[in-house]
């Protein structure tokens, strides 16, 4: 049976004081769950959140990493540094990274690498624009999304990724893809990976991220190969949150 997991995504939003109480409520409403539950928080939040969910089985998660060691990259952060802070997730790949920080699969890969390395797992982020989709690309693009960022690792550590499909066209715009077309996607992905990991691409959690709601997320969720999802601006409410890690 493959994990079933609930990721918040922050993204840069939320002070100290905020962060710590949204922390709390997540933790007091959390209850007995068998959902893998994730908070994916900006690089201040990491020690806090660590503590905050300590003892429980929450984790924290960074949104991105460096994909060197160590060394003079000013402003940056290390799989290292996360690593012994806490964290035991981090996000890559996430389109506002492409888009904005000009990330390539190529970069992505080596974030991949560096991650796997130091026992971190990865969420790899990966989803066509609207334009690709309505072109009728998506599955190509998807395909070279899932081939190149994910290349040249051994069966025993693509078998360790998270993958996240989020269409582009569906972050932070209310637009959800249907469950159809988000199954049709991850029967997709599931079987490339199938390539390589054969009957072992069943045990990958591929999550759905695009405008996950409380009042979406059940049906979403109740698809074959969707495992869970990756959750933006619903994450920063804990209710909603709670709601939609529930709907399992
Ligand atoms: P959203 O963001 O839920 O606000 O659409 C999802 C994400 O970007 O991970």
């Amino acid at each position: 049976m493959r994990k079933k997991i609930v990721a918040g995504n922050w993204k840069m939003n939320l002070t100290k004081n905020e962060g710590l109480l949204l922390v709390e409520g997540v933790l007091n409403g959390v209850g007995d769950t068998d959902t893998k539950v994730i908070l994916g928080v900006p690089f201040p939040f990491i020690s806090d959140a660590v503590s905050g969910v300590d003892g429980s089985a929450i984790s924290v998660a960074a949104q991105n990493c460096h994909q060197e060691e160590k060394g003079a990259f000013t402003g940056e952060v290390s799989v290292e540094m996360l690593k012994s802070f806490g964290a035991e997730y981090c996000i890559v790949g996430h389109s506002e990274r492409r888009q904005y920080f000009g990330e390539t699969d190529e970069l992505i890969n080596q974030k991949i690498q560096r991650l796997l390395a130091s026992g971190i797992i990865p969420i790899y982020c990966c989803g066509e624009s609207l334009e690709e989709r309505e072109s009728e690309r998506h599955f190509k693009v998807m395909e070279e999304q899932i081939q190149s960022a994910l290349q040249g690792f051994q069966k025993d550590e693509l078998k360790k990724i998270v993958i996240a499909y989020e269409p582009v066209w569906a972050i932070g715009t209310g637009v959800t893809a249907t469950p159809e077309q988000a199954q049709e996607m991850h029967k997709f992905i599931r079987e490339k990976l199938a390539q390589v990991l054969v009957d072992e691409a069943e045990e990958v959690s591929i999550l759905y991220g695009g405008s996950v709601k409380p009042n979406n997320a059940k049906e979403l969720f109740s698809q074959k190969d969707i495992d869970g999802g990756l959750i933006g601006g619903a994450s920063l409410s804990a209710p909603d949150f709670l709601e939609i890690i529930h709907s399992f």
